[in-house]
């Protein structure tokens, strides 16, 4: 069990005491709806077999951080071929077959540590959105596979800025029989700040994932 207490650093300034004096990339791997909805009663909120078949590839063999919830959520763990590596601010929760550690930055220290032990390039971060939100900021990637429906749903991906962001690709995910939805999955890069759209309009108006 690893239970690191060191500070959950915000400043970009900051970063590469998480771990980033790395080339490897913390990624976001996220299923979103068209309403912003992620999850229903600590469980994802569809049937998307098609998507759980391209999330297993997204992730193989990289070290995944999640939260508790997430964790307890998944119908079988530990995730196999992936280091599983768990966030708990409980020091008594116990996650068996998985790393535990008590805070965000310890995860992505241990992430690249053992993305570079695997000889993989990336560290995926596969939620929940409390897990999304505290890691955006450290994120040069997402997976984001937008979902092409409405489900009600009690927690949303946390909104953000898509104007630090580029698509580098795009591709359809045809519903399949075990699919209750059509989806596409985007590939979203962080961009470098000279290539930042200015907003053209309020530069206070929030322009958010939601509505992509
Ligand atoms: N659609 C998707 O792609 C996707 C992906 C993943 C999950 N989900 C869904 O999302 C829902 C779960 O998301 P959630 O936001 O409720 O929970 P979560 O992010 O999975 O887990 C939250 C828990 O993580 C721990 N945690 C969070 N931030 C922490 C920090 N900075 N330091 C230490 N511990 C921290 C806390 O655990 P303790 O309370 O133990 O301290 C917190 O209660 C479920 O419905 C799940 O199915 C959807």
């Amino acid at each position: 069990m690893i239970t690191n207490n060191s500070r959950w650093c915000r400043s970009p300034a900051a970063k590469p005491d998480c771990g980033g004096g790395s080339d490897i990339v913390i990624a976001l791997v996220v299923a979103v709806a068209q309403n912003g909805v992620i999850g229903r009663g600590g469980k994802l909120p569809w049937r998307l077999a098609s998507d759980l078949k391209l999330f297993r590839r997204l992730t193989m063999g990289k070290p995944i951080v999640m939260g508790r919830r997430t964790w307890q959520s998944l119908p079988k763990s530990p995730l196999d071929g992936r280091d599983n590596i768990v966030v708990s601010r409980d020091p008594n929760f116990t996650a068996k077959g998985a790393y535990l550690v008590t805070d965000c930055a310890a995860a992505l220290v241990l992430g690249r540590r053992l993305a570079s032990e695997r000889g993989v390039g990336e560290v995926a971060v596969i939620g929940g959105a409390a897990l999304y939100e505290e890691v955006l900021t450290h994120a040069q990637r997402i997976y984001w596979t937008s979902v092409h429906g409405c489900p009600e749903g009690d927690t949303k991906f946390p909104e953000f800025d898509l104007r630090g962001w580029g698509t580098v690709s795009e591709e359809p995910i045809p519903k399949g029989p075990k699919d209750e939805f059509e989806a596409t999955l985007k590939v979203l890069e962080r961009l470098p700040d000279g290539l930042i759209k200015r907003p053209q309009f309020g530069p206070n108006d929030p322009v958010t994932a939601r509505d992509s």
